[in-house]
């Protein structure tokens, strides 16, 4: 038996460090900067049983080259759920397996729009999904957007720019629900508005949904843009990266048959087969036995707790200081403070008192100072810690005039 063996389980504590994983938080810092979910969130013995089952399940099968679309027990269960969400069917013949929205990003970009071509993206989102497209020379556009989502009107305005400019569009990015950085929740209508105006130019929209199964109020959450549209252009990326862990590296696309047929030919999947072949299988098993959806419940049990303690700490701290929307969802708060804050000023008041957040000038053209604020990777202690003490470092000190009487 090895000393591994001996050892028994690895905590996940104990090599939480760079030589094994991305990022580490500078010790005795309150993180609020990372948009993904804090080592106890983590479900290590949940995905070691799913190794273990679908290894015993598909045998040898789980190590060869997957199916190029996925494997049909995943693409099965993923199809079942977005049919159920949306209430709009959908089969395995609408799902391809990605190895997360990152790789989705880099297969749609450099399959749906060549070097030059320009992307239409929130004046504000994911600032890695824009390296993706931008690594691939790909020209990116920022449209308006408001506390409703992008603003369709803006977009047409846009489009018809680049259509006079002569310029193409490889298609429209959007992150409608739980959007990062803002949190923002896209409604029905202005959905409908958003892919009407698309469908009037003839351009491909791409959802990128990474925060779907994260509502935190149990409300109904509006169909996606891909069963609105009827699967008629748009691609709708899904990931595991948020609901079980971002190092599965496992994702999923949706969309019209044709479309997902015409991916899988290419020669990434070709040439090796499903990108993440015996993860995928592993998750499958999870998903339809019906653990990934018990999992879901705690998760978003998990992230209301941490949510709720970040908003009341600074609904009772900071309510004068900046403004922000209680988010329904997702990870993300967002907090817009008045003219005269500057990021810098911000982010340094946060670092003396020993917190991190995450500037907002990454995701693109703010308008003035935010920042946002991760409630995924700080347990609802350090949270309302956190919170606490940002109000008293973003305080203004009060001048002579202002000073009140003890
Ligand atoms: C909107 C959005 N899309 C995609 C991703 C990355 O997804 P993945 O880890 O599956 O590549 C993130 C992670 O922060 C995100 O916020």
């Amino acid at each position: 038996m090895t000393a591994a063996h001996r050892a028994g389980a690895l905590s996940h504590t104990r090599r939480w460090d760079t030589t094994v994983v991305q990022a580490v938080s500078r010790p005795g810092v309150l993180d609020l900067g990372p948009g993904y979910l804090e080592p106890e969130l983590l479900p290590v013995d949940l995905v070691r049983d799913a190794y273990a089952t679908a290894l015993a399940e598909f045998g040898a099968a789980a190590l060869s080259y997957g199916a190029d679309q996925g494997n049909e027990v995943l693409r099965v269960g993923l199809a079942a759920r977005e049919a159920a969400a949306s209430g709009y069917p959908c089969g395995p013949e609408h799902v391809l397996v990605t190895a997360g929205t990152s790789q989705a990003l880099h297969l749609v970009g450099t399959a749906m729009a060549a070097p030059g071509d320009t992307v239409l993206v929130d004046r504000l989102s994911y600032d890695f999904g824009r390296r993706v497209l931008t690594d691939h020379g790909l020209r990116l556009r920022e449209v308006r957007l408001d506390e409703g989502g992008m603003d369709p009107r803006a977009l047409h305005d846009a489009l018809t720019a680049e259509r006079v400019a002569g310029r193409h569009v490889g298609f429209v990015l959007l992150n409608p629900t739980f959007h990062n950085p803002t949190g923002t929740l896209v409604g029905i209508d202005r959905r409908r508005e958003l892919l009407a105006v698309a469908a009037l130019h003839g351009v491909l929209v791409v959802e990128d949904d990474a925060y779907a199964e994260l509502g935190l109020d149990g409300t109904d959450l509006p169909p996606s843009l891909v069963s609105l549209a009827e699967y008629d252009g748009v691609i709708r990326l899904g990931t595991f990266a948020k609901t079980i862990g971002p190092g599965l590296r496992l994702g999923w696309l949706v969309a019209h048959p044709a479309v997902v047929s015409g991916l899988a030919r290419r020669g990434t999947f070709v040439s090796g087969g499903c990108v993440n072949h015996t993860t995928s299988l592993a998750i499958a098993t999870l998903v339809r036995d019906g653990h990934y959806d018990q999992r879901l419940d705690w998760l978003r049990s998990c992230l209301r707790e941490r949510r709720d303690a970040l908003v009341n700490a600074l609904r009772a701290g900071a309510d004068d200081l900046a403004e922000f929307t209680t988010p329904g969802g997702g990870f993300f708060l967002w907090l817009r403070f008045p003219p005269g804050r500057t990021e810098d000023e911000l982010l340094a008041a946060a670092a003396s008192v020993g917190v991190n957040a995450a500037a907002g000038s990454r995701f693109g053209t703010a308008g003035g100072s935010a920042i946002r604020l991760a409630y995924s990777f700080t347990p609802p202690g350090g949270l309302a810690e956190a919170a606490a003490r940002l109000a008293a470092a973003w305080r203004p000190a009060a001048g002579p005039g202002q000073r009140r009487h003890p």
